[in-house]
């Protein structure tokens, strides 16, 4: 379903190169073994001429031109956070590890850091976090801004439930609600940004675009943070060592973690969504240790 009228257009794309010698090693092996998938954004190629007319359902995880061992690593599969049947204290065990995690990693920092660049332009941003899990992004946000107002959001009663009943309930700059990001209950343009932390890959590709149409809506940017997928001869040993490192220290934590890398969307599959969407959407795709997307409507 397409979310917004008018012919489906990429405006625009591109992908910062990496800095390290790690990261361009990746990078040139990307190039070789998924050529289907534009990296470098400067030499578009026949792939890339994407109309927007296939089956969006069935977009592959890696994009509309992936190779047939890139289809095969991908999962219908539901994780753990996803799933009804799983119990709330097995959900919450999963953020308490992800959280950790992402501690020990300096991550939350890092991303809360490039949330707020996208909005270094006002004093007082109006952030809506969509898919936000325990809050921790929202909740570094505030402390590293302090003019900022975030409406912090998720589809999940019980999360919601739990996050109200964190700092985050009383803060006087922040609001807790249950949202479903591919349906936004907010007007045109009611915030500078949206943002979406590791949660676009657990919606299909028809959900996915939805968020795109409805988080270019109501935000002048959207921003999409989520993990890299790795080029599909590279995801095997990757999987292997997510089992290897996270499975001695929580299971279901490293069942959705595994799911998660055969469930990301590649930088041509975002490109597809967001082409689906059919809003006019200009997006931005970097690199930064996460693939990190800015869509925007192309405002006349
Ligand atoms: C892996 S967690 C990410 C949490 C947090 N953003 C982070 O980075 O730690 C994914 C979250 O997305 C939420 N989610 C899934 N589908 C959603 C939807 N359609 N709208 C809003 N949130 C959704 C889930 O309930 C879950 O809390």
């Amino acid at each position: 379903m397409n979310c917004c009228k008018g012919a489906p257009q990429i405006v625009a794309q591109r992908e910062v190169t990496p800095n390290t010698l790690c990261g361009r090693l990746v990078q040139l092996l990307h190039n070789r073994l998924s050529p289907n998938d534009l990296i470098d954004g400067h030499h578009p190629r026949v792939s890339d001429r994407f109309d927007g007319l296939i089956d969006i359902e069935r977009l592959p995880r890696g994009g509309p031109n992936a190779s047939r061992l890139d289809r095969m690593l991908q999962t219908d599969r539901l994780e753990y956070l996803d799933r009804d049947d799983i119990a709330d204290d097995v959900k919450e065990g999963i953020h308490r590890v992800w959280d950790r995690v992402g501690g020990f990693l300096h991550s939350h920092d890092h991303l809360a850091r490039i949330t707020l660049a996208e909005v270094s332009d006002a004093t007082e941003p109006r952030i809506l976090e969509l898919g936000a899990g325990p809050g921790t992004l929202s909740r570094r946000i505030l402390e590293l801004s302090p003019g900022a107002r975030t409406t912090v959001t998720d589809i999940d009663p019980v999360t919601v439930a739990k996050l109200a009943a964190t700092h985050l309930g009383g803060h006087p700059r922040a609001t807790v609600r249950i949202m479903d990001a591919t349906a936004i209950d907010a007007p045109d343009n009611a915030y500078d940004l949206a943002v979406m932390c590791n949660s676009l890959h657990h919606l299909t590709p028809t959900r996915a675009a939805q968020v795109f149409a409805e988080g270019t809506r109501v935000a002048r940017k959207l921003l999409i943070i989520d993990v890299i997928r790795p080029p599909s001869i590279l995801l095997v040993p990757h999987l292997s060592m997510i089992l290897l490192l996270f499975a001695p220290i929580s299971w279901p934590y490293a069942h959705d973690v595994f799911i998660t890398f055969l469930r990301a969307y590649s930088p041509s599959a975002l490109r597809a969504l967001a082409v689906h969407a059919g809003c006019g959407i200009e997006l931005k795709l970097r690199r930064t240790g996460f693939q990190i997307t800015v869509a925007a409507r192309v405002r006349g």
